[in-house]
């Protein structure tokens, strides 16, 4: 009955630990830097209305695109959008949360 248990809980968390955490620290970097205007969720409203819920940047850039552009600090030529400078872990942290909520993404 134990040995059941474990089987089950092994199956159920497919995705390795370190990919888990990166997820959660993309999420937690969306919602300190982006989500005062952006949408950062799978069916939330972007609190600005020109801001593009975070779900579908992926319909206008791959998402490969959007890294460069992070590293170098991400400036649309918007004076709402404000200038964002992080370290390549925290762009990587990030892209690796905006894949998980592209609304087109498989
Ligand atoms: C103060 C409000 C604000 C914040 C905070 C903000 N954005 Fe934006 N962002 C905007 C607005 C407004 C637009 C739309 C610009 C336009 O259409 O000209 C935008 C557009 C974008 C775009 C698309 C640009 C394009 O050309 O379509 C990306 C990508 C983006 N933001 C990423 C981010 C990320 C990542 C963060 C957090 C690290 C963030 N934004 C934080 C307001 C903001």
């Amino acid at each position: 009955m134990k040995r059941l248990a474990i089987v089950l809980l092994a199956t159920a968390f497919t995705v390795p630990a370190q990919a888990e955490d990166l997820v959660r620290r993309g999420r937690q970097i969306a919602e300190m830097n982006c989500l005062p205007c952006h949408a950062i969720g799978a069916g939330d409203e972007s609190k600005h209305p020109q801001a593009p819920p975070m779900r579908d940047l992926s319909k206008r850039y791959p998402l490969d695109a959007l890294e460069e552009a992070f590293v170098e600090g991400i400036y649309s030529g918007h004076p709402d959008m404000p200038e964002f400078k992080a370290t390549s872990d925290q762009v990587t942290a990030l892209l690796a949360y905006l894949d998980t909520i592209q609304s087109d993404s498989r």
